[in-house]
């Protein structure tokens, strides 16, 4: 049996929101498992055969497959791959288990996954989602609105941060007045975002619990996020664990995405940028 699958590349935290914000993009990872010929292990395999037993509940119970990935969404660049690698496996091991699992059954396996739910809820789901985990550890997502004519430009270095190696440097506790900063900023970013207030997402997407200690690791950040505010973005912030670059962008976004590489380029840090949207639609199947 064939099974393809797409799903969208995320950009979880938005500058305030880490561990609970994620935005699913217009950049799509095509995978096909196939259960009649020889599985072949990779490091990219090896997260598609992780959801696949995930869904299977044992690993010992889930079938060898064959796995063929499109590359299109960069590992380790703060795009969300793993999760996108991840819930395609989860919907694949599901449909060859006829629909055992829910959505929200898929969302917990992936979030157990990836160890946060802020890529794997938007993967899973599109848009704009809001993801909370509740002390029980089942989570609440929730769909929130965003201008329809919100552009996201993404500056994708070449260089590679692994999110589980920077996470583990962020301090572990946190001021009153930086998590009040945070707090503040989260709620206004959701706020702004609904309501279409692109003067307010600069201050909305500041953040003091992530992107300074990540900016210390990957010290092109903030010259390319300044650059793309001053090229007329609304906004820029770290996507995910990094190193891609994201901006707000409502008009003028071939500039945006000309200016951050400049930037990151006079930086010594080399890549490309992409001018993408957010999409509504999440992960399905497109042939089974
Ligand atoms: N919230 C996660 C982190 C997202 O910042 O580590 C990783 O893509």
């Amino acid at each position: 049996m064939k099974i393809t699958v797409k799903t969208p590349a995320t950009s979880a935290n938005l500058g305030p929101g880490f561990d609970s914000l994620g935005l699913a993009l217009d950049i799509w990872a095509t995978v096909t498992v196939d259960t009649d010929k020889p599985a072949r292990v990779n490091s990219i395999t090896r997260l598609i055969q992780q959801g696949i037993e995930a869904a299977f509940g044992d690993a010992g119970k889930a079938p060898p497959v064959a796995i063929d990935w499109d590359n299109t969404i960069p590992v380790a660049r703060g795009l969300g791959a793993s999760a996108s690698l991840r819930i395609a496996g989860l919907l694949a091991g599901n449909a060859l288990l006829d629909g055992l699992h829910d959505v929200d059954g898929l969302l917990a396996l992936g979030t157990q996954l990836e160890g946060f739910p802020d890529n794997a809820s938007p993967t899973l789901f599109g848009g704009l989602q809001v993801n909370v985990r509740r002390t029980d550890g089942s989570i609440i997502h929730l769909d929130a609105p965003l201008p329809d004519d919100l552009k996201v430009v993404v500056f994708i270095p070449d260089f590679e941060m692994p999110t589980q190696e920077s996470r583990r440097r962020l301090p572990r506790q946190f001021s009153r007045e930086d998590t009040v900063f945070n707090v503040g900023r989260v709620a206004l970013l959701v706020a702004a975002l609904g309501a279409g207030r692109y003067d307010l997402l600069d201050e909305a997407t500041q953040d003091r619990m992530h992107q300074p200690v990540r900016g210390q690791i990957f010290p092109g950040l903030n010259p390319i996020m300044a650059a793309a505010k001053e090229a007329g973005a609304a906004a820029s912030y770290l996507s995910g664990g990094g190193s891609t670059v994201a901006a707000f962008v409502q008009t003028g976004e071939e500039r945006v995405a000309r200016l951050m590489t400049q930037a990151a380029l006079a930086n010594g840090f080399s890549g490309r940028s992409i001018i993408t949207q957010p999409t509504r639609q999440g992960a399905h199947i497109v042939e089974s």
